[in-house]
Order: structure tokens, then C-alpha cells, then sequence
């Protein structure tokens, strides 16, 4: 059946998905493409997600909430999900004074995230010792361990005070041992807990959906909609750098899993990946950069986390790793940000082989005793310096033209070297800062928006 909507424009089903470890510029992307989508569904993850959308009316940092929020009609967020409820009240309460009118929905299904799963994501990295990952503290990996161990706290239950009580106590009792000198093994601090998150679910029942009905509806009403990866594809849980991962499949194909909805159906897969790289937490970095020249990029890019604000490993952009990456997501094109900072520096690199005790290595090894050992090659690359004020005006006029030769001659080494096309260039964090050729929008868009 050809669905298309009501006005007759092409209904677009699109996924965005990181290509690298995370903070690619997802969140700036996503707002863009949000402009050609109807509703946008965050389908993985919670607040360990950090993705900044920068207008002319200031910064919106997302946590929980699709980053197309500040244009879509609805944003999902979908049961692939795991939700601090608290969080998300106070989300929604900002997001609502930047755009009242959207409509928000949240999947009855998607798992919650407590306070017990913040201390325990604490605990177990002290356990962890020289396996520790770095995690954001934000509860991730014990609320999905709640979830696949099926003793999890769905969102639904926010509604039953004895429902809440009787889950938090079963928590308590199965990770006993790392509950060890807190107040979690108290009934009276379980009790309080339970009433405090009952709380947040009266303030969220208004949003409460089955969510892959209203996306399947949206769906046969020939909406575009556009599924919002969380994260980056090394961090997969699966296919990432293991265990220096995030507890969630990141890759596009988990939007069936985590949605209900048919990835048959998708359309268009835009892989999106920093002109560079950066890394937050511990694991393999092939192509990290060190020391001073490492500080100089860190600051000119601004890489501190969106949700933990610590400094971000920073390095070149690593095609192998890329490779696997739009391989691996089965990418249409690739959406290339930060271009304007990578410019600046005095000297560019690109690793674009590894070898392995003198051989050439053909796959990306995901083992990360194998990454740890993998030597890089790297090509020089001309840099193009600062971009001029004008430099939005000569691309709106030129297009592709409009940028500095040398700019243009590092994306063309980039398509080649990793045999994907880039259909979108950002070069600065504001909206309009962004040159689409992806077709995604009207079909001559070949322009500056
Ligand atoms: P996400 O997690 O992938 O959404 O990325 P984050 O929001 O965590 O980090 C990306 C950072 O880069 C944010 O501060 C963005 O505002 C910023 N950003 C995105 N694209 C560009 C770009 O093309 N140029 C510059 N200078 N900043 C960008
Ligand atoms: P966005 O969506 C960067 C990393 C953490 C850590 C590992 C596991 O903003 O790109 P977790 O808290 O998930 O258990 O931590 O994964 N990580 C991210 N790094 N950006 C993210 O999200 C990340 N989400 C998780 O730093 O190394
Ligand atoms: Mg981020």
C-alpha cells in the first residue's frame, strides 16, 4: 500500500543512529530532519543520553525526550527505553515553556529507572575494578539487568503503590549483596521511595500510551516518522566494544525490538558521525589523540559530556571503525558535524587502515584485547582553517561550492576511503548551520535550511 498523507507529501521513515561512540551531533541532526517528520520516536537508552539542540532562541539539552521536540507534532518515547520518572517530569515541565504545543507519549511499557539503580550502577563499577566502563551513573545497566532478569519496573506500575513496593523489595532482596551499608534493605526507605515515584506517575499518566499502536496508527495516517538511536554503534551492547558498552542495542536495527514497529518499513538509515572522534569512559580509542594537542581540540570543540560534563578522549576520525559502523546500520548516507572545528587545527589526520603485528587487518575487531593492540595508519589531510562569517551566505549561493576547497576535498576522502556518500554537512552547532542533500526534505533541497 503507498501511504501517503493528507497534504501529499512523501511519508518519510527514517532512523538516526551515532556511527562512532556517542555525541556525534545526533541531537543537532535529529532537530534538522525533525522539520521533514511528523512524529520522532527515541527508541533506546535514557538519561545517560545527552543530545543539544542549538536556535536562535538558545540551547535545549535532551536527556529522556526525542530531540525532535522543539518541531515535531509528537515525540515517542518508545519501550525500548529505560525512563527516570522524576527526570522526566522536570523534562517535560521545560520542554513544555519552549514548546507548549507538542504532544508527548510515553510507552507503558518501557522500563524505569530508580534511585536504587543509580546506586547500583555505582556499586557494581566499584566491583568491577579494571573492568570498570565508565558509565554515566545514570542506572542504565541495572535497570536493563531488572528488565531481561524480569523482575524490572515497567512504567504502567507507576501506577500501584503495592505494585511499586512489592518490585523495589524483590530488587532489594535478588541484589542483596550490593545494596550492602545503604538504606535500600530498609522497608521504611523502600516505602518512601515507592510513594515518591507514585507520585511522578500521577503527573505522567496523561502521557501513558501503548506505543506501538499510536506508531502503527501514525503509520497507516501517512505520518513521516523518524526513530531517534540513542548512543553510537561501538557502543552497541551487542556489536559495541564489549564491555566497554552501553546496556542497550544502538544500532538501527534495534528500532523493531524496541518500537514494535517493522523495520521493513524504514526507509532511509542516516548514519551520523563527527569529523573526528570522541570518547567518554574507559575501553580501546585506536585513533585517540594525547596530550597537549588533545587539550587543544577538546577545547576548541567544546568535547565535555552533555550529561556528565567530563572531559571527552578525543581523535581522529578512525575509517574502519566508521566502516563497520555504516555496515553494521546498513546506512544510507553519513551526516558529517563539526567540520568547522576539525578546520581549525594545525594538522588533520585520518586512520584509515589497522594492522596487526605487521598484517593488514581486513574486519574491524571488535575484541578489545585486539583493538588495545591494532596500529593505525593515518593520512595528512590539508586543514581549512576558521570559517568565515560569510561562510553560511557562500553556501546558501554555491552550495557545496561554497566551502573551502580543502573542506571539500576531506569529505571526498572520507566517501571514498569509507564508500559511503555524506549527504549532510554541519559546520557549527546553530540550526541553520547545516547543508542537506539528502533529499529528505523538499526533493531540490540541495541548499542551506
Ligand atoms: P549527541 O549526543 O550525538 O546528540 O551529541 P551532543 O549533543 O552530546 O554533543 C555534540 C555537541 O556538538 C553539542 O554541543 C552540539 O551543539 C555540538 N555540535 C553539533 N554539530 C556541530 C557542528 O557541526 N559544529 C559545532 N561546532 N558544534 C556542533
Ligand atoms: P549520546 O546519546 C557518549 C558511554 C558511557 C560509558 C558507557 C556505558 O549522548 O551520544 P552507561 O551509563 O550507558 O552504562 O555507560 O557508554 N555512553 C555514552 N557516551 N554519549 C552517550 O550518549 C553515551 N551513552 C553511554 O560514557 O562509557
Ligand atoms: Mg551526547
Amino acid at each position: 500500500m503507498l501511504h501517503i498523507s493528507s497534504d501529499d507529501k512523501v511519508q518519510n521513515i527514517t532512523v538516526v543512529v551515532g556511527l562512532q561512540f556517542g555525541d556525534e551531533g545526533k541531537g543537532k541532526i535529529t532537530d534538522h530532519l525533525s522539520a521533514f517528520h511528523d512524529v520522532v520516536i527515541r527508541y533506546n537508552g535514557g538519561g545517560n543520553a545527552g543530545h543539544t539542540v542549538v536556535t536562535e532562541k538558545g540551547t535545549t539539552k535532551f536527556h529522556l525526550v526525542p530531540s525532535g521536540a522543539l518541531r515535531a507534532g509528537t515525540v515517542v518515547l518508545s519501550n525500548g527505553m529505560v525512563i527516570d520518572p522524576i527526570a522526566l517530569v522536570e523534562e517535560i515541565k521545560k520542554l513544555k515553556e519552549v514548546n507548549p504545543d507538542v504532544r508527548i507519549e510515553v510507552s507503558r511499557s518501557a522500563h524505569v529507572v530508580t534511585e536504587m539503580h543509580k546506586h547500583l550502577d555505582l556499586a557494581e563499577e566499584d566491583v568491577r575494578k579494571n573492568l570498570r566502563i565508565g558509565t554515566t551513573a545514570q542506572g542504565i545497566g541495572p535497570t536493563y539487568e531488572d528488565k531481561y532478569g524480569r523482575s524490572g519496573i515497567r512504567m504502567s506500575d507507576l501506577l500501584d503503590l503495592s505494585i511499586l513496593k512489592e518490585k523495589l523489595r524483590l530488587i532489594s532482596r535478588l541484589k542483596q549483596s550490593l545494596f550492602e551499608g545503604s538504606d535500600y534493605l530498609y522497608e521504611s526507605k523502600i516505602d518512601d521511595l515507592a510513594v515518591k515515584l507514585l507520585e511522578s506517575g500521577k503527573l505522567l499518566k496523561e502521557y501513558l500510551v501503548d506505543s506501538e499502536v499510536t506508531i502503527q496508527a501514525a503509520y497507516d495516517a501517512g505520518k513521516s516518522l523518524m526513530f531517534e538511536g540513542a548512543h553510537g554503534a561501538l557502543l552497541d551492547i551487542d556489536f559495541g566494544i564489549y564491555p566497554f558498552v552501553t546496556s542497550s542495542n544502538t544500532i538501527a536495527g534495534a528500532l523493531t525490538n524496541d518500537t514494535g514497529f517493522s523495520f521493513r518499513k524504514v526507509k532511509t538509515v542516516v548514519g551520523v558521525a563527527k569529523a573526528y572522534v570522541s570518547k567518554v569512559g574507559n575501553g580501546p580509542f585506536p585513533t585517540e589523540i594525547r596530550g597537549k594537542a588533545a587539550e587543544v581540540l577538546r577545547q576548541i570543540g567544546s568535547e565535555f559530556g552533555t550529561t556528565t560534563g567530563r572531559p571527552r578522549r578525543v581523535g581522529w576520525l578512525d575509517i574502519p571503525a566508521l566502516r563497520y559502523s555504516l555496515l553494521l546500520n546498513d546506512a544510507d548516507f553519513i551526516a558529517l558535524t563539526k567540520l568547522d572545528t576539525l578546520g581549525m587545527l594545525d594538522k588533520i589526520q585520518v586512520g584509515y587502515a589497522y594492522t596487526l603485528n605487521g598484517e593488514p587487518i581486513q574486519h574491524f575487531p571488535k575484541d578489545f584485547r585486539i583493538l588495545e593492540k591494532v596500529t593505525v595508519e593515518y593520512k595528512d589531510v590539508q586543514p581549512w582553517g576558521k570559517l568565515g562569517d560569510g561562510i553560511l551566505e557562500d553556501v546558501r549561493k554555491n552550495g557545496m561550492a561554497g566551502f573551502p576547497r580543502e573542506l571539500r576535498e576531506y569529505v571526498s576522502l572520507i566517501e571514498k576511503l569509507s564508500g559511503f556518500p555524506v549527504r549532510i554537512i554541519s559546520f557549527g552547532s546553530r540550526r541553520e548551520l547545516t547543508f542537506d542533500r539528502s533529499n529528505l526534505g523538499a526533493p531540490d533541497m540541495d541548499q542551506v535550511i
